[in-house]
This record gives C-alpha cells, structure tokens and sequence, in this order.
C-alpha cells in the first residue's frame, strides 16, 4: 500500500496538484489519494473565462469545481490579472484602437467581482496578480497592455477588487524565477510596496518551475527568507522539475535517463527538505500536474521533447523521488 502523500504532509503544508477537465478523469485516483488542493490549469485564466466581453463562460472551470467538491478538495483560483491568455477585446475598443485607463480598470473590476463572486467561499486563495515583474533590465514591472493602460497601479487595484469581491479569500502575488536573486528582489520590491501601501496581499506565489540543474538551494533560501520577512505566506504554486539543462535540445530520449532520474530525486529531496524547513511560512506546495504521462513541459520550450518532471510516473506509480519525499 502506497501512503499518500497530502496525508503525510499533514502536519507541513497541503499538497496540489493543477488539473484540467482531461486530467481530472485519467488522473482521478492519484488526485484523490495523493492531493488536497488543486488548482485549474487554464481553465480560470482570464480569456478562458471572458472571451468576449460579459460573456462568461464558466462550464469547464465549474467541472473543476465540482470534480473539487465531490472529492473534497481545497481550490487555488489561477489567476485573476496576466498578460498572457487573455483576450484582446480587453485592452481595446470597438475600433481597434487602445482603450483607455478607466474603461480598462472597470473591465477589470467586472471580470474580478465576477469570477470571485461566483466562487466565494469555494476558492479559498487566488493567484491575483501573474508575472508582472520583468526578468531582464533596471524596471521592476515588465512591459504589458495593463501597465501601458492603466499604469503601474493596476497590481494595487486587482488586489483591491478582489478583496471587495471576497474578504476572505487569500490573495497571492505569483511569479517565476522567483528565486534568481535579481529577479527575487524585484519581487520583493514590489510586494514591499503593496504591504505599505495598506493594499490587502497575503502571499507570495514561488511558480518553482525548476530543474535538475536551476536554482541553487541557496537561492531557493533566500528568496523564502527575504519573502517572507514581509509577513506574507509563501505557497509554492507550479512546481516541476525538469530533467534538462537549459542548453539541452534533445528531442529523441523516448524515457529519461538513469543519471536524470538519480539527479531529479536528489534535487526532490532537497528541495522537500527545504520545504519542511519553512513550514512556518509555506502552507502549501502544489505541484504543475501530477504525473508523468501529462505536463505542459512536454514541447515546452523544446518542441517535439518529452519531460519528466513529477514523482509520479506515465503509470503513476510513485518514482524514487516519491519515495525520498516521503521519508521524513
Ligand atoms: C501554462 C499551462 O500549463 C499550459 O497548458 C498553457 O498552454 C500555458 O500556460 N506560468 C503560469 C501558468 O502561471 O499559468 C502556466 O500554465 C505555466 C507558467
């Protein structure tokens, strides 16, 4: 009898999984047993939800709802505020031209006080604000249709909207390369801002999209630490661990390697260590997928290239990761 997982974790953080309408069906046994939250993997993005302006479509992300309901899940909400997957009837009027600030923060609002709305007390935290930070150059937001409108306060407003829309729910800032120290701060600086400002943000989303080779655990420690000197919780939101290096192209491996997966299990040991370490302040760690035969790294930077990124494999059966993850 395999343990599960979310259960062993009791006493550190919940354990999710993201899931679509695809995987709540091939994947419904190992969601069940090893997984206390999950979050919709596209289905709550904003061009998923308003694809055209009031018309909310919401028949894939309430499947996910109720797959959560029956199953007694807990749901992260992904995500309120990005600049990718999100309709362009949004940032434009009917002529095509830009639209302006106030028409685009009222959108905002709308689509906000809706969604939120309508899953009040179900969706206990939401990923309110998506990558917003650049990684490269001296600016701290990166170029975007919301900033270019609405400038740099539509982070305080999104924040703001969603507080009205349901008091309760935690709101979270969620980014990647959350760990890269100039990227790290950049978050920080960022979310430094909102705290003073008396805007309502209670966490901190690390994507943890890693590998057998990136980040340095070093890096992982003092992106949690400098986080969460602000007050803020930390949830670990998208992790995964590919089995590449950034300069390898490979697209013929049909199974990993024996060397990648020794690696991966090590780096997963590692990195759970570090986990159990901050308990204070992660309170959950949820996981991009949940195993093997599905993830968005298949073809993903690389096309046509399979990736292995879980501790559950294409037969969801727990690999030595699983098993390294467990011991504590
Ligand atoms: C990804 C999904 O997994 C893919 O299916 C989709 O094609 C693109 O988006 N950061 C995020 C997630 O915040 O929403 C992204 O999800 C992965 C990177």
């Amino acid at each position: 009898e395999i343990p599960s997982l979310y259960k062993l974790y009791e006493d550190y953080f919940h354990i999710g999984a993201a899931v679509n309408p695809y995987t709540i069906k091939t994947s419904k046994d190992l969601i069940n047993t090893h997984f206390s939250s999950i979050t919709a993997e596209n289905e709550m993005k904003f061009g998923s939800l308003e694809p055209e302006e009031g018309k909310f479509t919401f028949e894939k992300a309430d499947e996910i709802m109720n797959f959560a309901k029956e199953h007694n899940k807990e749901v992260r909400g992904h995500t309120l505020v990005w600049h990718n997957q999100t309709s362009d009837w949004l940032f434009t009027n009917k002529d095509g031209s830009l639209t302006d600030r106030e028409t685009l923060l009222s959108r905002m609002k709308n689509h906000i006080d809706t969604v939120v709305g309508r899953y009040k007390g179900q969706i206990y935290c939401w990923d309110v604000v998506n990558e917003a930070v650049t990684d490269s150059g001296e600016n701290i937001l990166r170029d975007s249709k919301w900033l270019e409108i609405a400038g740099e306060d539509f982070i305080d407003k999104a924040f703001e909207y969603a507080h009205l829309a349901d008091p309760d729910a935690l709101l979270f800032y969620n980014d990647y390369n959350e760990s890269n120290p100039v990227k790290r701060e950049k978050i920080y600086s960022l979310a430094k801002g909102l705290v003073e400002r008396g805007v309502p943000i209670h966490g901190i989303g690390m994507q943890a999209h890693w590998s057998n080779f990136h980040p340095n655990l070093d890096d992982i420690r003092q992106a949690i630490e400098r986080y969460a000197s602000l007050g803020l919780q930390i949830h670990v939101t998208e992790m995964d661990v590919s089995v590449f290096n950034f300069d390898d192209k490979r697209t013929d491996l049909k199974a990993p390697t024996a060397e990648m997966m020794e690696k991966q299990t090590e780096r997963y040991d590692q990195f759970f260590r570090i986990f159990r370490e901050y308990k204070d302040v992660i309170s959950c760690v949820t996981f991009w997928g949940a195993a093997d035969d599905y993830t968005w790294l298949d073809g993903f930077p690389v096309r046509g290239r399979k990736n292995w990124p879980f501790v559950f494999d294409e037969n969801h059966q727990p690999k030595e990761s699983f098993y390294k993850i467990t011991s504590i």
